[in-house]
This record gives C-alpha cells, structure tokens and sequence, in this order.
C-alpha cells in the first residue's frame, strides 16, 4: 500500500485554507494542526518499504518546510494587517479643535480681601490669623463682653462646648496677638467666622476682617484717616462720603459705625469701630495709661457685594459655576 501521493495532496489542500485565516490565535492552532498531521504521516512510514520510505520521507519533509514557510508569510501578513488597522484607529485628526483649557478664577471674596490686604499693608499693617474654634475667654470675655451679653445667647452663637464656641467675630485674634507683643501694634486679622443666622444678606458662615492699631498717643482722628484712606481705596473713588455715626460695643469706647454713601443716594452701613476700652487693653497685658488704640471689624461679604454689585449674599456660597466664571480676570 502507499499512502504517499494521497496526503500530500491533502497537504497542498491545507495549504488553500491558510488564505482564511486572519487572526494569529487561528495560525497558531491551524500550524499545530497540520504539523501533528504531519507527525501522524511520518509514523506511518514504518509501514513502507525502503524506496517507498525515502520517496514519501523527501515529499513530507519538503511539504513540511513549504507549509511552514506560508505560515510564517502569512504570520507576517497578519502583523502588517493588524499594525495598519491600529494605525488607522488611532489616527490623530490634528485639524479638529482643541478641547480648551478651564481656567479657574479666584473667588470674589479672596479677591476683595487680597485688595484689602493690599491696602492695609500699604500703611503698616501686619497680618495675624487665629482659631477658628475659640473659647470663651477669647471670643467674649477679654472683649469684655459681660455673662449676661445678648451676644451670647444660643441663637446667635454656635457652641462646640459649654465653653468653645466657632468664633462669632475675628475681635478675639486682637487678645491673642496683643497679649504676646508690646506697642506699637498694627494688625489686621481675616477670617470665617459664624453666627446662627440665615437669609439674603446673612450666612452661618461669613468673613470679618479686623483691625487693631495700638500706640501712645493714638486717637480717634487716626481712626478716622485709616479708615477713610482705607475705604476709598478699596472703593476706588477718592471723593466717597464716608460718615462716622455713634454707635455701641462692649470692646470699645467710643464706638461709632462707619457709613458710606453709595450711588443711590443712601447711607450703607459698612463697618464698626472705636476706641479700644482700656479693659481690653489691660486684659492685652497693655498699660492704659501709657498706650492707646484704635479696632475695627469689617464684613468682607458685605464689601464684596458692594464692590462687585452681588444682590444675594447666599451667591457667594453655591459654588455656582456661572456666577464664579464672571470673576475670570477680575481684580
Ligand atoms: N466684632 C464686631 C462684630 O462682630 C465688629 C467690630 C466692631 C470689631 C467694632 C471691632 C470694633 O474691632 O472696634 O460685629
């Protein structure tokens, strides 16, 4: 019997299914098909007699390193193949637009205190900060706000402790900062701070910037060129009325809230102020015979509605994408 001629024809049949494959996954299975065919042939050699042996040996072997050779082109094909459909996929179209940059802009509150810090150390003043949870002794009494101070009382202060509270004003940074220095001092100090409260012009959480010059011979006409100085500048209007009305606070003597004119004619009210009360001073560690000062607390939240013509203090806090893009670039 000679098998020879047969399977080398089914050799040469295997060699048509090779144009179908298109994947290296189905080469590799169709080469270690053929190839373990091929094995099987070759036992099957033992059977033929010498000649036969020799003739089918050289006709397998020369098939065998045929059908390799076309897998290996093909393997090389498939390569190409699969390289130039990548290629194409990942084609970069450098004509279409840019995605574009999101550029961030600061928030008109840090502007407004950025241009209050500005002005501020224009004249001399340092800048402090202090916690945001204060105690007591701090927040109220230093201040001399007695036990019985309706600033005390549960619905305007949020207590942490029976004795710490979240600071309602930045007045208690002037104790913190006085009491460890000597005159002269000239400080500003801004920051959160927090009362119970909430409508279109009050938030639980809202910015003071305070203010602390302690001197000999410091008077309220020093109070009155800093603040004036201060508040046209941040303004930007050299000739802005600024009035000084009496007013209360337990911190200082006198007292006077600051009042400006705005363009419709009628008086805002923008800061307070004063004389600080030589209790305070003393509680700062300060003779009061020797030294005097001046205080005051003004609302950034307040100003920068002013400054930017924000009609709804609750804006300020919504993280609103929109309303925040109008301060790209602004100063
Ligand atoms: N601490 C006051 C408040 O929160 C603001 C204030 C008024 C601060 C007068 C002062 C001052 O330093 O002298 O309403």
């Amino acid at each position: 019997m000679n098998y020879s001629n047969n399977r080398v024809i089914e050799l040469n049949n295997w060699a048509h299914e090779l144009s179908a494959i298109n994947t290296l996954h189905e080469l590799d299975q169709y080469k270690s098909r053929v190839l373990s065919e091929i094995g099987a042939q070759m036992k099957l050699m033992r059977d033929l007699d010498a000649v036969a042996k020799k003739e089918f040996g050289a006709k397998i072997n020369k098939q065998k390193q045929e059908i390799e050779l076309l897998i290996n082109n093909r393997r090389e094909q498939i390569l190409e193949q699969e390289l130039l459909s990548k290629l194409s996929s990942e084609t970069i179209d450098v004509t279409l637009s840019g995605r574009g940059n999101n550029i961030g802009s600061l928030h008109p509150i840090t502007l407004s205190l950025e241009r209050m810090i500005k002005i501020f150390q224009g004249i001399g003043f340092s800048v402090a900060d202090g916690p945001e949870i204060e105690n007591d002794y701090y927040n109220f009494k230093a201040l001399n706000i007695p036990d019985n101070h309706p600033a005390r009382a549960m619905q305007d202060t949020f207590y942490t402790t029976s004795m710490n509270v979240l600071r309602t004003h930045t007045s208690p940074i002037q104790i913190r900062y006085a009491e460890k220095r000597t005159p002269p001092i000239k400080v500003i100090a801004p920051g959160r701070v927090y009362r119970v409260d909430m409508d279109a012009t009050h938030s639980p959480m809202f910015h003071q910037l305070e203010g602390l010059w302690i001197d000999e011979g410091i008077s309220f006409a020093h109070l009155k060129g800093v603040m004036i100085h201060f508040l046209r500048e941040f303004f930007n209007k050299s000739d802005l009325q600024v009035k000084f009305r009496a007013s209360f606070f337990p911190f200082t003597e006198p007292s006077a809230e600051i009042d400006i004119l705005s363009e419709n004619g009628r008086y805002l009210e923008v800061a307070g102020c004063g004389i600080v009360h030589p209790k305070v001073l003393e509680n700062m560690g300060i003779d009061s015979t020797k030294y005097s000062g001046f205080a005051f607390g003004i609302g950034i939240d307040r100003f920068t509605m002013l400054r930017y013509n924000i009609n709804d203090l609750r804006l300020m806090f919504e993280n609103d994408l929109d309303f925040l893009k109008q301060f790209q670039g602004a100063k």
